[in-house]
């Protein structure tokens, strides 16, 4: 089972994809995520990432489609994976579609998550995310047991830099200008799945479970 989560920034496509994961004992793959731990270990990658990410950019896809083609291609996604943040434009989209069908494979669901832009502000301010593993809490909507502390690790959880209420509305100026179009794009394909992401979190994944 190969998946595509789409959504705007915030609409609960990690939230989502984590729990796909585990339901279908597949990989999540958050280029996001990946960025971000890049960021922390210091590495070159992540020095390139962050200059576009602290100003709610896209990183370049000469960056971005090579670091995903090398994580599909490791052994635990041989059955399947949830893509969650990837592909972003249409051109990375075309270059997933095509490494592919090199080998007669295709994206089998794209689910896109909607939510109005109104709700995604007051999302992303009480988001709390772990930097270690990638875990996703909500101050009111999904707390943490321990205040910030993660359920998962026991690491310390952060607000993201990308998370200010400025560089939030760049992130969704950049999703409807770049990404919004996948949404024409996979239902082309004939694999789109629209859900209504401003229901709680239960909900959602229920209607995930459905389609899927
Ligand atoms: P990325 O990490 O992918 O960020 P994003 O797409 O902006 O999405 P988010 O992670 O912010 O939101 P989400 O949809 O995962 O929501 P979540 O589940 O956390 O990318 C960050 C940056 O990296 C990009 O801006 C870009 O610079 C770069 N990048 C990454 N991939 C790239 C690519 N392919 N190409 C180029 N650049 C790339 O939920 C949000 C909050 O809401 C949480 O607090 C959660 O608890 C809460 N919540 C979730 N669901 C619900 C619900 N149903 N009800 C109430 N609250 C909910
Ligand atoms: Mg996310």
């Amino acid at each position: 089972m190969k998946i595509v989560m789409l959504g705007a920034p915030g609409a609960g496509k990690g939230t989502q994809a984590k729990r796909i994961a585990e339901a279908c004992g597949i990989p999540h793959i958050s280029t996001g995520d990946i960025f971000r731990s890049n960021i922390k270990a210091g590495t070159e990658l992540g020095k390139q990432a962050k200059a576009f990410m602290d100003q709610g950019a896209l990183v370049p896809d000469e960056i971005t489609v090579g670091m995903l083609m090398d994580r599909i291609h490791e052994t635990d996604c041989k059955d399947g994976y949830v893509l969650d943040g990837f592909p972003r434009t249409i051109p990375q989209a075309e270059s997933l579609t095509e490494a592919l069908s090199r080998t007669g494979e295709a994206i089998d669901a794209a689910i896109d998550i909607e939510v109005p832009d109104e709700d995604i502000v007051l999302r992303m301010g009480g988001r709390r995310a772990c930097l270690h593993c990638g875990a996703t809490y909500h101050t009111c909507f999904h707390p943490p047991r321990l205040e910030n502390i993660c359920d998962h690790c026991g690491h310390e959880l952060v607000l993201r830099d990308d998370d200010k209420p400025e560089t939030v509305k760049t992130r969704l100026e950049v999703y409807h200008a770049h990404t919004y179009p996948l949404i024409a794009y996979y239902r082309a394909a004939g694999v789109l799945h629209e859900v209504d992401g401003t229901k709680n979190m239960d909900q959602v994944f229920a209607e995930i479970r459905e389609i899927l």
